[in-house]
């Protein structure tokens, strides 16, 4: 077993690092109070290949591994997690389900743009009656020959708005069950497209998250991922790639509290000396960073069998599912450690605290990631 990262991998994370402390911790505060998009940065992210981190150089990707990707994803959700939400979508999700699953014409026309960020995708699978049970679909992509007629609403669609390239998950033929769900990608601008209303959130605030609206909207057949009735597979076999995303953006928040309350707690004095001298805060401090490395451990283990060709879904789940529960324990000990000032926005903990919670809900709740695990353990 070897824990060393290579020199590739290390000036990955150095780079994400440098990008997110000159780029995005600049304006987080505000973005997240005013609740705004981080256009800009994420227009660099793509310059600087964040976007289409995995995808194969001949599609304009950066040919790099899952552990790299991994590195990164922490880096950037130490300073902002509506940032990287963004870039978790696009490379696992958007990225990563057209590379595997699509045509050689879908790669072409949608991978390219996407792997370099000049578009960025959504993906949708979300209702407001299906949730956790994806299978429950109840928009509706009716087969008319050459195309497909689609119907319905989703809802909390990351880059909802900002997206250009959508890949909608939707119910053709019921009877069929799960075997009766196609993915298709659906461009901006198709007619009957519209984009629903922003939701204001707990926390990852910049990020932009939408409910889609399909009235008649014709989708060329062309643009069907995988054979007649794949779509359902197509979402959990990309969900299981987006959990190891998921999974390092809690990393990446628990992470960037941990660092905050170590290096406040050095600075605040009381009753005499650094509070980081009061056994108090170092039992906290030595829990906090125990929990974090485990939960570092669980991604890298995910992200290298994905690497190695290997089964990742058990191992993406239980990173996920671990880490997310890191990211909530670690970032209420950090607001605690920092008292008062961890209570207001200045001192960065609090929106990490909220930031938190979302890692436990999407791309499957925990109980969801408990589901897939005993699955596998029980096989
Ligand atoms: N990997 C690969 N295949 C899988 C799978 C997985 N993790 N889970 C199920 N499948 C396959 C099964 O093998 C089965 O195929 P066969 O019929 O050929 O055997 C098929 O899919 C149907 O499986 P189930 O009968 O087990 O399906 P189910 O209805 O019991 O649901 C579930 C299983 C795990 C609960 C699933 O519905 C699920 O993962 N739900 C959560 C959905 C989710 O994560 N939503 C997040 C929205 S996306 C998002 O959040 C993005 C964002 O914006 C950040």
């Amino acid at each position: 077993m070897n824990f060393q990262l290579t020199e590739e991998q290390l000036a990955v994370q150095q780079a994400a690092r440098e990008f997110a402390q000159t780029e995005l911790l600049p304006g987080v505060i505000e973005r997240d109070e005013t609740q705004t998009f981080p256009l800009e940065q994420v227009k660099k992210m793509g310059e600087l290949g964040f976007l289409g981190m995995m995808v194969d150089p001949k599609y304009n990707g950066g040919g790099m591994d899952t552990i790299s990707y991994v590195l990164a994803m922490e880096e950037i959700s130490k300073i902002d997690a509506s940032a990287s939400v963004c870039m978790s979508v696009n490379n696992s999700l958007v990225c990563w389900g057209i590379e595997k699953y699509g045509t050689e014409e879908q790669k072409e026309k949608y991978l390219k743009p996407l792997a370099t960020g000049e578009k960025i995708g959504a993906f949708c699978l979300s209702e407001p009656e299906a949730g956790s049970d994806a299978t429950s679909q109840r928009t509706t992509a009716e087969d008319k020959g050459d195309y497909y007629l689609l119907n319905g609403t989703k809802n909390w669609i990351t880059n909802g708005n900002t997206a250009s390239i959508y890949l909608v998950i939707a119910q053709t033929d019921r009877e069929k069950g799960h075997k009766g769900i196609n993915c298709l990608i659906v461009e901006r601008g198709m007619d009957g497209f519209v984009v629903g209303k922003k939701e204001n959130k707990l926390g990852i605030r910049g990020s932009d998250t939408h409910s889609l609206m399909f009235t008649d909207v014709k989708v060329p057949k062309e643009n069907r991922i995988g054979e007649d009735g794949f779509g359902f597979k197509f979402a959990m076999s990309t969900l299981n790639g987006g959990r190891i995303g998921i999974a390092s953006q809690a990393l990446g928040i628990a992470s960037g509290a941990y660092e905050l309350a170590l290096a406040y707690s050095k600075e605040r004095k009381a009753f005499g000396k650094p509070i980081s001298q009061h056994q108090a805060i170092q039992f906290k401090l030595a829990d906090m960073a125990t929990e974090i490395d485990a939960a570092r451990l669980l991604c890298l283990k995910a992200a290298y069998l994905k690497d190695q060709k290997k089964d990742f879904g058990k191992a993406g789940a239980m990173a996920k599912l671990f880490a997310s529960k890191v990211a909530m324990d670690t970032t209420v000990e950090a607001v605690q450690i920092h008292g008062g000032y961890g209570y207001v926005k200045e001192y960065h903990v609090e929106r990490l605290m909220r930031d938190a919670k979302i890692t436990q809900i999407y791309e499957g709740t925990s109980e969801i990631q408990k589901i897939v695990i005993s699955r596998e353990l029980l096989k």
